[in-house]
């Protein structure tokens, strides 16, 4: 026990460097920077806090740690290279993840026992659906690091569809028009229970339809509690056209979620 803390704090630390040699006088790329840096941490902490309502064992518990810690290392290259988030227009931010983890030897802080699960997570975590074939261990911490980063991903999204006073991160740029009306394809899908995919995306009604989708694809009871709690649904409805369709399928949600 003791030595795997140890070697997280090491891991931790590395982290931080690596994290720090992205700092940046143009404000763009610093405001990218720590953007993700305190993201990694709280999903960290989302992270840790579902592993143990499951509880998971000190081992399973590290391999969490450290995939929450690392699961977007792509983010900080992915910026600095291409001044995006939208891997759409740059790479995968997973899978450059998973370069960096080679790249930096951050692999070789892992031990070996450990590994593909936490390659596995990282790989997994922005996926639209999981990987099939992963081991039982593999596909359960990669559940833990999806649900953890979309409930954070969840709460700074809806802070910052509010007013500009309430917003954590007015720089944040969603890449997409704020026009009104939204494409029904994605509200089709929804009202089917199907995920949809970002792709699909033409404005920020879109978009604010597929954080709703989210809500349908988080994987323990813990995480769909905290859904609940912090009314994502409501909160993200409160920002789209208050159609009927658009009702029904936050109804239908939220009823899933208590479920
Ligand atoms: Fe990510």
């Amino acid at each position: 026990m003791k030595d795997m803390n140890n070697s997280f704090e090491l891991l931790s630390s590395r982290f931080s460097v690596y994290v720090r040699s992205y700092y940046s006088d143009d404000p763009e790329i610093q405001e990218a920077v720590i953007l993700k840096e305190r993201h990694s941490f709280r999903v960290l902490s989302n992270a840790c806090a579902i592993a143990e309502s499951e509880k998971f064992n000190a081992d399973d518990m590290f391999a969490v740690k450290v995939s929450a810690l690392l699961h977007d290392l792509g983010r900080f290259h992915q910026f600095a290279t291409y001044r995006t988030f939208n891997d759409n227009v740059s790479e995968n931010h997973a899978l450059l993840g998973i370069s960096v983890l080679s790249r930096e030897s951050f692999d070789k802080m892992i031990p070996a026992g450990d590994l593909s699960t936490v390659l596995a997570a990282v790989r997994n975590h922005n996926r639209k659906d999981i990987e099939e074939n992963l081991s039982a261990r593999e596909l359960a911490v990669s559940k833990v690091i999806r649900d953890a980063d979309k409930l954070d991903i969840l709460e700074l999204m809806i802070r910052c569809f509010g007013p500009a006073e309430e917003n954590p991160h007015p720089e944040y740029k969603f890449n997409l028009p704020d026009t009104s009306g939204y494409n029904p394809e994605i509200t089709d899908l929804l009202s089917s229970k199907k995920k949809i995919d970002n792709k699909m995306r033409k404005n920020l009604n879109d978009f604010k339809l597929s954080l709703i989708s989210w809500l349908r694809d988080l994987n323990y009871p813990y995480s769909k509690q905290s859904a609940v709690e912090r009314r994502f649904a409501d909160r993200i409805a409160k920002h789209l056209p208050g159609d009927s369709a658009i009702a029904q399928i936050v109804d239908g949600i939220k009823q899933d979620l208590r479920v």
